[in-house]
Formats: structure tokens, sequence, C-alpha cells
């Protein structure tokens, strides 16, 4: 029998208390309470969608209390977020809070002052530069190729990720384009500690979302996922469909205004021509609909192999 992998022990292990350090990106309703349990239970980083609304999200830190005693995380989308998110969830007690989609000054501090670990979403070195002198305890490194809302400067995470560990002495957990243990290894090759997926948990047995988006993604190529919105300085890497087309190019059409609030038609319904299907080009390398547990399992060890086979196959003897 092969000998286990060891135990991960490393910035991000340590600083959140947990075994593995994968997380599964805070989709709204995607990340569901099914979804977020079971990343939590395989020890992983468990990440809360905090744009949900205060009602929702209080409901679901309820039914986190009752599943797990493992430590989980909330994500604050500071330019959506309801004003009560910070009370709710130092109510509930949450010890690690990401926040994203703004500046970061709105909430560090208050979540630092009352023992929260704070890490910054960033999408360009200058943004993870505030971030630092803010005081946040660490970065979430987003690549342009991961899907939904992106940064305006739109770097790939190939780029974004040695620049910003080669210049910020912070632990990073690195977005965009991670599905398994080669995409993991060759972020920790990058200076990474640890890992979020988005499109691949939202391809995942547990998503809260219908079937039919679930299978576009296995289906989608490497190119179909698309960058719209661009004119209006909100990026958003979607699916391509009949609707998303008329949104690639400049005109007065506002994909915020116009598709986000048939989003949860889309989730529930399955109908794709509703919304806009946030989902990276990492679509491309999805072939099966898997659960969160066993895509934690196979990337681990991957992983593991991989960081194995780069030193036989690369050197003598
Ligand atoms: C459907 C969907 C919803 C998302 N919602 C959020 C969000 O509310 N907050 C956030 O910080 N990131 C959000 N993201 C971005 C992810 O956190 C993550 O950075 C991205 O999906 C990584 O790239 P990948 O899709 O290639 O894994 C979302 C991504 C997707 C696909």
């Amino acid at each position: 029998m092969k000998s286990p992998l060891p135990a991960f022990d490393n910035r991000i292990t340590r600083t959140l208390g947990v075994a593995v350090p994968i997380a599964n990106a805070p989709m709204g309703t995607v990340a569901n309470p099914e979804l977020v349990s079971a990343v939590t239970a395989a020890g992983a980083i468990g990440l809360v969608p905090g744009s949900i609304g205060a009602t929702r999200a209080r409901a679901f830190l309820e039914r986190m209390a009752e599943t797990t005693n493992r430590p989980f995380g909330v994500n604050i989308p500071v330019s959506f977020a309801d004003p009560g998110m910070v009370d709710i969830l130092l109510e509930h007690g949450v010890r690690f809070v990401t926040t994203s989609s703004g500046p970061v000054a709105p909430y560090t501090a208050r979540l630092r002052e009352a023992g929260v670990t704070v890490f910054h979403v960033v999408t360009s070195l200058e943004t993870a530069q505030q971030a630092a002198d803010a005081g946040v305890d660490g970065l979430i490194v987003e690549g342009s190729e991961g899907g939904g809302l992106r940064g305006a400067t739109e770097i790939p995470l190939m780029v974004l990720l040695p620049l910003i560990t080669s210049r910020i002495d912070l632990p990073v957990i690195a977005a965009g384009g991670i599905v398994d243990g080669v995409s993991m290894a060759a972020a920790f090759a990058l200076g990474a500690e640890g890992v979020q997926m988005g499109t691949r948990m939202l391809a995942s047995a547990e998503a809260g979302v219908h079937a039919n988006l679930k299978q576009a993604v296995v289906s989608a190529s490497e190119a179909e996922s698309i960058m719209i919105n661009r004119h209006n300085q909100r990026p958003l890497r979607v699916l391509r469909t009949a609707t998303t087309r008329k949104y690639e190019a400049p005109s007065q059409l506002d994909a915020f205004r116009d598709l986000i609030r048939d989003v949860p038609r889309l989730y529930e319904e399955g109908d794709m021509e509703v919304g806009f299907a946030s989902v990276g080009q990492v679509s491309g390398r999805i072939d099966q609909v898997l659960p969160a547990a066993e895509v934690i399992r196979r990337t681990v060890a991957e992983f593991g192999e991989v960081i194995g086979r780069l030193s036989r196959d690369h050197f003598k003897g």
C-alpha cells in the first residue's frame, strides 16, 4: 500500500487551522450549505458567500453551527455587502473573513480588532500593496482567467501570482484556473500556499445550481468563457450564450443592470439564456460533475504525486 501523504503545514493551514489549503469560492447561491459543509468536513477551507443578504446569511451560519465544529470563513463582497454583515458574522463567532469586490478599507480594521483573520482579494500588484498596507493577514490573488467579476487590469495568474509573492510577504491563496493537483502545484511553485476553486466547485454535486449549468461547464471548451461588460469597468467572465454576445462589444448596455436580476432564474430553472453564468476558462479542463470531497481528495493526491514527479523527472540520479 502507498504511504499516505504527509500532512500539509504552511502559513495557510496554520493561520486558518485547517488540514487542507483548498477553499471553495464563496459564490452566492452556488456555494450553498451542502457545498460549504462538504468542503469544511473534508478538512479544507469552506467559504460562505456574503452576497446572499443578511437573512440568508444568518440561516446559513446557523446551519454551519449545526453541521460542523471545524473552522470556516465568510466572504464580504465590499461593494454589494449588506451593511450589517460584520455584526452578523461576529455574532456567529466567525474567525476568518475574505473581503472582495472593492476597496480593502471598510471592514479590515474592525474585523482585525475583533480578532478575525482577514484576507483581501486582489487582482493587481497595486491593490495587493494597498491591502498589505491596510494590515490584512493574507491575500487571495485572482487571475483574469477565473469566473465572475474580474479586476479591470485583467492579469492572468501566471504573471500576477509570482509578481505579488515576490514583492509582498503575506500568505497567499491563488484563484483562477485551479481544478486539480497539477494546477495547485503550479500555483504553489509560483508562491501560493493555498488555492481557491470557483468553476470546479460550481460543477460539483452539491452546488446550488441547476444541472443544466453544471453540464454546460462540463461541455464548454476553454474558449467559451468570455469577458463581457468591460466598457462599464466591471468586467465579468461568463459562459458565452446568445444573450451574452451583445455585452461583449462597447455599447450602452450594462450586463450588471440588465442580466444580474435573472441569475437566480438561471440557477433554479437552468434556462441558459436568462442572466449570465459566471464561469472561468478552466471549464475546458472540467469533464465531470464530482462531489466536492472527491475534488479535494483527488487534488491532494495528485498534488503529492506532481511534487514527487517533478524532482524525479528533471534531475539526474
Ligand atoms: C459563479 C461565481 C460566483 C462568484 N462569486 C464570488 C463572490 O461573491 N465573491 C468573491 O470573492 N468571488 C466570487 N467569485 C470568484 C471566485 O471567488 C474565484 O476567484 C474564481 O472563480 C476563481 O477562478 P475559477 O473560476 O477559474 O476557479 C465567483 C465565481 C463564480 C464562478
